[in-house]
This record gives structure tokens, C-alpha cells and sequence, in this order.
């Protein structure tokens, strides 16, 4: 007689990547037995009777009461990604900048100070540099990877450090150990920006990092059509920006946020399949001709590749690199595109390539942006999920042809 099988305990907690990618966040039993999470597109919500309105601000029954104060598809949304980054919590935004600054604005006060690394975002570095000076907030930009330098600029009143890893363009990879004893040292906190790698490749919570911000409008979306970012950490944290969020108001829009939930259903085959070509593309590159440097964490001639291994389970999509020549080869190199498109961002389904130097720092003299590493040649490329082999072919006949032109000029 054949013994009766124990009951498999495998429940969602046990669920790998793939499964909480699709699954997290939301009720097994939806609305009208849709598989979909519905897009609840409503602006605010109806109370019964005065007895129900009673019931939720004075005895705290839990339901919605306004859009800027949450929806229903938003805080799937929110439970999904906090399930994915391994947090307790998380609010998500209407993009990534405003994710950042709502979270800066939440942990500063009037005569605090932080310390931020130099290849921050643009955006971001501008922010703290320039507009928290309006409001008496002090800011030190530190050279990244330089952590006796980091660790110098913390001051009695420094609020936090934040810093991106990896970082854009040169994917340098912070070492969050090392953040986490430094921080650890002077009780300050840690914020960082986790965009280029993604849950996927690397989670900075397990490694003691306090809170991590996204742009969700990248790899977590995925198909270059909507803006949105997130905040994720501690409940304690989450909580004080949810409230700054409620009263800055930069709430994304409930059928972005269904838009966000589609794309993450498909996170984990995505990102593996961006970090299986970043890998083979940036290989490719390494070996050209008119290819100067590349820079790819996954490379084992970049800088970080160490920490890398150590720290990340997947290197990303973007691959950057000098092409050989000069400003003139580099636009060349990106007329003959055929496949790629010219434009900033990365992490969707289409490929996409910028050149920083022309299009992010397009307002900076030539030598304030070689100050930053942003040469004229450099060249960021963002891989979408196109078969490898054919962005491999368009990269190669585009070096060639700007090769073969400026030879002849
Ligand atoms: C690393 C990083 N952080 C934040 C942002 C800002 O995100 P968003 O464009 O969604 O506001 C970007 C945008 O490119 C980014 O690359």
C-alpha cells in the first residue's frame, strides 16, 4: 500500500523570483475573477454614511479616503516591490526623481549636512548641491571609491550618505559592506540608488543599507512607456516619507502604476536576459578594434569587478565604452545606427544608446564634463531584450562605417 504523502509546506514565502515577480502583492481573489489587478482610475472615494467615515478616522478601519493618499493598484504595486527588494515596506512614485527628492527632504532638517558620491545621477547631485542650500542643508560630494574620503566628510550633523551602485556611466560598484561599517561607525544613514541593478542583481538591504530608491521607469516597468520610481526600507523610515509624499503630492497615476505591475510580471525574464546580453555585448566590445575601454562590471578588467562578484547575482544591461577617434567618430558611430535607438534611459525591451557627453552634460564645457569622466567619446549602451546577436551586428557595422568615414575626412 502506498504511504500517504505529507502535505507540501511550500506557501508564497517560499516563492522564488519569478513567482513574486507575477504574484506578490496581490489578493488570490480579485475583482470580478479577473486575473488582472483592476486599475482603480478614481480620484477619491465614497464613504456609506457619516458611522463609516466615523469608523475610519476615529477607530481606524482601514480603506482609501483620497488618490493623493493611495489606491488600490498603487499598493499592489508597493507590496510587490517591497516583496522583491526584501523590505518591510514602500511607497512608489511618480518617477524617480521624485521618489529621491521626497526621500532626501524626509531625513533632512535646517542645519544638517550629508555626504553624497560624485557619479550620482545628475539630477540628483544637483539637487543636493544646489537647490538643499535653499533650506540650509549642507552637502559634500566625495570622489567615489574613495571611502577615507566618505568616511572624512561625515560630520556631527550629517544626516545620511548617498551614493548609487552601480553607478552611471562607468558602473563603478559601491562596496555596501564597507558603506555599512563606516555608517555603522558615525550612526549616520544609508540611502541608495539601486536602479542600474535592479532587485535581481542586488538587494543593498541585506548588506545593512537603510533604504533603497528606484527608478522604477527603467528595468521594473521595462518597456520605455511610463515614469515611476520607489522608496523602500524599514516601516519606521517608509512611514515618515510616506507622510512628506502625501503633502509634496507627486503620486503616480493608477493606470501607470497597472502599467508597472504588468512589467514586473516579466521582471526576472527581462533582467536576465539584459544581463546575459550586457555580458556578450560587452565581450564583443572589448575585443573590437575601434573600441578603446569598456566598461562592464562583469568584465574582469573593470575596476570593481571584485566587489561585483562579491555583491551582485547578475550585472545589468548597460554597457559603456570609448569608441576610438574623436567627438565627430562617436556622432558617426551613432548616424549609422540601425537597430539601436539614440536616447537616454535604459532597462526597457528596445535598446537604447546615448551619448552623454551630447545629451545629458550637453550644458557643461568640455572641460567640466572631462572633470566628471565624461569624455567625447564615451558612449552609453542600455540593452533591451532583442535577440543578442542582432545588436552585436548593428554595434559592429555602426563602428565600422564611423571608422571607414573618418578615415576618408
Ligand atoms: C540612476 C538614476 N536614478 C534616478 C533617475 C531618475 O528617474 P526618473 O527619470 O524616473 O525620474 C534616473 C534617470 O535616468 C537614473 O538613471
Amino acid at each position: 500500500m502506498s504511504k500517504k504523502r505529507p502535505a507540501s509546506r511550500h506557501t508564497p514565502k517560499d516563492h522564488g523570483f519569478s513567482t513574486r515577480a507575477i504574484h506578490a502583492g496581490e489578493e488570490r481573489e480579485r475583482y470580478a475573477d479577473a486575473i488582472t489587478t483592476p486599475i482603480v482610475q478614481t480620484s477619491t472615494y465614497a464613504f456609506k454614511d457619516s458611522k463609516e467615515i466615523e469608523a475610519y478616522t476615529k477607530h481606524g478601519k482601514e480603506r482609501f479616503e483620497y488618490g493623493r493618499y493611495g489606491n488600490p493598484t498603487e499598493l499592489v504595486a508597493q507590496r510587490r516591490l517591497a516583496e522583491l527588494e526584501g523590505a518591510e515596506d514602500c511607497v512608489v512614485f511618480a518617477s524617480g526623481m521624485s521618489a529621491i527628492v521626497t526621500t532626501i527632504l524626509t531625513l533632512v532638517r535646517s542645519g544638517d549636512h550629508l555626504v553624497i558620491t560624485d557619479d550620482a545621477y545628475k539630477k540628483t547631485l544637483e539637487f543636493c548641491s544646489a537647490y538643499l542650500q535653499r533650506f540650509g542643508v549642507g552637502c559634500t560630494i566625495v570622489p567615489f571609491g574613495n571611502y577615507e574620503a566618505l568616511e572624512a566628510a561625515i560630520q556631527p550633523n550629517t544626516r545620511f550618505v548617498f551614493s548609487e551602485s552601480p553607478t552611471n556611466p562607468y558602473l563603478n560598484i559601491f562596496d555596501l559592506e564597507r558603506l555599512r561599517e563606516i555608517a555603522r561607525r558615525h550612526s549616520v544613514l544609508t540611502v541608495i540608488d539601486s536602479t542600474f541593478s535592479t532587485p535581481l542583481n542586488q538587494r543593498p538591504l541585506e548588506w545593512g543599507v537603510d533604504l533603497v530608491v528606484h527608478s522604477c521607469t527603467k528595468y521594473l516597468a521595462g518597456h520605455n512607456d511610463i515614469l515611476a520610481g520607489a522608496v523602500l526600507g524599514r516601516t519606521e523610515l517608509i512611514d515618515q516619507i510616506r507622510d512628506l509624499h502625501k503633502a509634496l503630492g507627486g503620486v503616480i497615476d493608477p493606470h501607470c502604476c497597472y502599467l508597472l505591475l504588468r512589467g514586473l510580471k516579466t521582471f526576472a525574464l527581462r533582467v536576465e536576459r539584459q544581463n546575459a546580453t550586457g555580458q556578450k555585448v560587452a565581450e564583443f566590445l572589448e575585443a573590437h578594434p575601434h573600441v578603446k575601454k569598456v566598461y562592464y562590471p562583469g568584465l574582469p578588467s573593470h575596476q570593481h569587478h571584485d566587489i561585483a562578484v562579491r555583491q551582485m547575482d547578475g550585472f545589468g544591461g548597460v554597457v559603456t565604452f570609448d569608441v576610438r577617434g574623436t567627438l565627430a567618430t562617436a556622432k558617426r558611430f551613432l548616424d549609422a545606427l540601425q537597430l539601436c535607438f539614440i536616447a537616454p534611459s535604459l532597462g526597457g525591451v528596445e535598446t537604447l544608446i546615448t551619448h552623454p557627453g551630447i545629451v545629458s552634460y550637453y550644458d557643461y564645457s568640455r572641460k567640466q564634463r572631462y572633470n566628471l569622466g565624461i569624455t567625447d567619446t564615451l558612449i552609453r549602451l542600455a540593452v533591451g531584450v532583442e535577440d543578442a546577436d542582432d545588436i552585436i551586428a548593428d554595434l559592429d557595422q555602426a563602428l565600422e562605417r564611423a571608422a571607414r568615414r573618418t578615415r576618408r575626412k
